[in-house]
């Protein structure tokens, strides 16, 4: 039977994985250096902040090979605390065969995965109710919602979003869940792997001399670069969100039926900020790995805390491998030691210096060309 969740002591901490996208191939001495640091971060993270509920933002596991073993290898930081885990589906899980890794998260004894309605878009549409510590009120609720893939025509979305009918079976559960509490919406946190259109309103488009410190825009818009604006309440703009650029109402629906108070997103590997668009408070989980591409040493993990005596009132901070003073193996010296603003200074300078290195090619060519002519 699966576990129900409860208060302990007032609070309930949750300890989000962004992006690990952890796979079955050691085929170099690099390859189990990289699955070593995310371990000990892991497990780091656990000793030291105590969640009550382990959450993996998607893109886990990028792999068909031997799932059901993996999934358990990689969680092992966590059910050796005894803590269970829940998980969101990431577009790399949606690239592959979704069978085996879906399999794997469902029947994992730890795993408090499931699939809540078969008839709806996606897999692992979900959510946990929290009950009060001492009886069995649910006080808040968790929402764990399948983005899918990526959208089949590119010239509406690269991604896809949140379906129509996912947004509906949200809005029906929501009703029963404010139904059985007396006709009060349950405070509610929600996880998903791809953010929602509406998390683009917390950047700006940067000015000239804000260039240095700014991130190139995603998809439609990346002509243009961007910096994070007054929305942006804490954190990191490290890259322009890889939202949808078209969507069925999610966020509008999140307004209308009041419940969700806090909603956090992995796929974009390198932000980490926190921000606020009406009301609601949108945060972003950075890779907590470092199989896929991320800043240094700059690999994460997000303490989300909900607090019994007031659920809306959620508390959410970002702990860095750097933080807990581990001693990174996979990574070079210089990317061991590089901060995030430099990160993106020195892929500018990079780029320029690649773009300059082109043009003299050109002209060298040119001039040689032109001798020969002669
Ligand atoms: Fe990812
Ligand atoms: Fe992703």
């Amino acid at each position: 039977m699966k576990k129900q969740l409860k208060f302990n002591n007032g609070k309930f901490r949750v300890l989000c994985f962004g992006d690990l996208h952890e796979s079955n191939e050691f085929n170099t001495e690099n390859d189990q250096a990289k699955f070593n640091d995310m371990q000990l971060l892991m497990k780091t993270a656990v000793e030291r902040l105590k969640p009550d509920l382990a959450v993996f933002m998607g893109d886990m596991y990028c792999s068909n090979d031997m799932p059901d073993e993996m999934i358990a290898k990689i969680v092992k930081p966590i059910t050796d605390a005894g803590i269970p885990f829940a998980a969101v589906l990431g577009n790399h899980e949606h690239d592959r065969d979704e069978g085996p890794v879906v399999n794997a998260l469902l029947t994992n004894p730890h795993s408090l995965c499931f699939n809540d309605d078969p008839e709806i878009t996606g897999n692992l549409n979900y959510n946990l109710t929290i009950q009060a510590s001492d009886s069995d009120k649910t006080v808040a609720n968790l929402w764990f919602i399948d983005s899918n893939n990526v959208c089949p025509s590119a010239n509406v979305s690269i991604y896809d979003w949140v379906h129509k009918d996912q947004i509906e079976w949200y809005e029906r559960k929501a009703a029963e869940l404010k139904e059985q509490n007396g006709g009060e919406p349950v405070p509610a946190v929600l996880f998903q792997h791809i953010p929602v259109a509406e998390e683009s309103q917390a950047l700006r488009e940067a000015k000239p001399w804000e260039f240095y410190q700014s991130v190139k825009g995603h998809g439609f818009r990346s002509n243009k670069r961007f910096v994070g604006n007054e929305k942006v309440v804490a954190g990191y703009v490290g890259e322009d969100p890889c939202v949808p650029q078209y969507h069925e109402g999610q966020f509008e629906s999140w307004k209308k039926t009041g419940d969700v108070v806090a909603a956090f997103f992995g796929h974009d590997h390198l932000n980490d900020f926190t921000c606020i668009v009406d009301g609601i408070m949108m945060g972003q989980c950075k890779t907590a790995g470092f199989r896929c591409y991320t800043d240094g040493c700059q690999s994460s993990v997000r303490v989300v805390d909900i607090f019994e005596d007031n659920p809306r009132n959620v508390r959410t901070k970002v702990f860095k491998f750097k933080d807990f003073g581990l001693k990174c193996t996979c990574l070079g010296p210089i990317k061991r030691t590089i901060n995030d603003k430099q990160s993106i200074a020195l892929t500018i300078a990079s780029r320029v210096a690649m773009g300059a290195a082109a043009v003299g090619t050109v002209a060298v060519a040119a001039t040689k060309l032109k001798g020969k002519n002669k």
